[in-house]
């Protein structure tokens, strides 16, 4: 049996899980000859109480160097960072379910996603597939993609169709969980536009900016425009999109009305829906946030890793659209 040392960044909801996942999972890992084994877990406090023994804490950042594999579930960006960025350096596999990081710090990080060492399914849907439904999607040409990746817009704009307003849909999604105190992030679109950033990266442009995405958050939407919506057959969403226009690829985040009988408005959870030549039209949909669901896609990389599959490579070279596309309309 060989060693598989793990160094877990954060033991928070993802963190957590991911650590629980493991030990449920581990006659998995031996039928594969591996024994997993946490060369300790990064937090922040000490005191908290969590599943994971205390023997294996840290409350400082401790040496990588002997990690066969980093998983991080830290969140933000300088931090991971300033620890990760050594690491890969010395050649030792990230596993990544952080977004902002990728998304904001690409420069640094992208020399190393060429060379397959950055595996990060769960940094967009979790453990729904969406990066490899995309991988698979290479066989064809993009035509357009629309998304449905932000689970905390989803669930207000759900709560406002029943009649709450943005104020008091909020405050319930962050009374069950599903909002941080700071909800900023997600409110105002940031989120799914780190992680279209992220899938365009993939499939369109492995150098695309984060700062080409236009951005517009549900903050100002009010019952009455959603119920307008309904009446004329269509639902509101915080749709993230990649189309051609103009020959250039253009990537928009904003709430969009989506006529009731398309896949996306149907879909319960995240979604993400794509057409392509020669494919046509595909839809994936599922969980995009949760501890478990989070940990589930880091576990599916560490798969990967193990069969010796590189990390998600970005697209070889930037493609210009093969034809012109548009978003759904937007809301007025
Ligand atoms: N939650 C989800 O559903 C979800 C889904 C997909 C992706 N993600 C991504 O997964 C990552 C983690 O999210 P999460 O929900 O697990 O967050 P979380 O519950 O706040 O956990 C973060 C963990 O990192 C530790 N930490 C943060 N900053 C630290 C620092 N400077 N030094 C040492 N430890 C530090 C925290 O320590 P303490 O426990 O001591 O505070 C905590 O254990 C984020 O990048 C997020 O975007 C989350």
């Amino acid at each position: 049996m060989e060693p598989l040392r793990i160094a877990l960044l954060g033991g928070g909801t993802v963190g957590g899980a991911f650590y629980a996942l493991v030990q449920e999972r581990l006659p998995d890992f031996h039928a594969l000859g591996f024994a997993p084994e946490f060369l300790g877990v990064l937090v922040r406090s000490l005191d908290k109480p969590r599943a994971i023994p205390e023997s294996l804490l840290r409350s400082r950042p401790f040496d990588l160097s002997e990690a066969d594999v980093v998983v991080e579930a830290l969140g933000g960006v300088e931090v991971p960072l300033g620890l990760v960025r050594p690491a890969l350096e010395a050649g030792i596999p990230l596993i990544t379910a952080n977004k902002a990081l990728l998304a904001e710090a690409w420069e640094a990080l992208r020399p190393f996603a060429e060379e397959g060492l950055i595996y990060h399914e769960a940094s967009v849907m979790a453990g729904t597939p969406a990066l490899s439904f995309l991988e698979t999607l290479r066989g064809s040409r993009l035509l357009e993609l629309h998304g449905i990746l932000n689970g905390t817009t989803l669930y207000i704009l759900q709560e406002m169709e029943k009649g709450r307003t943005y104020g008091e849909a909020l405050a319930e999604a962050q009374r069950l969980g599903y909002a941080e105190a700071d909800p900023s992030l997600d409110v105002e679109g940031t989120d799914a536009a780190h992680k279209l950033t992220l899938l365009a990266r993939l499939l369109v442009d492995p150098g695309f900016p984060l700062t080409q995405v236009e951005v517009q958050g549900i903050t100002r939407l009010t019952p009455e425009v959603l119920k307008r919506a309904e009446a004329q057959g269509e639902r509101v969403r915080l749709v993230a999109s990649l189309y051609g226009e103009g020959g250039r690829w253009r990537a928009a985040v904003a709430p969009r009305r989506i006529p009731q009988d398309h896949p996306l408005a149907q879909a319960r959870g995240n979604a993400l829906w794509v057409r392509a030549h020669p494919l046509g039209e595909a839809l994936v949909t599922g969980p995009g946030a949760g501890g478990g669901a989070t940990a589930s896609g880091l576990l599916a990389d560490l798969f990967r890793l193990l069969a010796g599959s590189p990390g998600h490579l970005p697209a070889p070279a930037p493609r210009p659209p093969l034809a012109e596309g548009s978003p759904f309309p937007g809301v007025p």
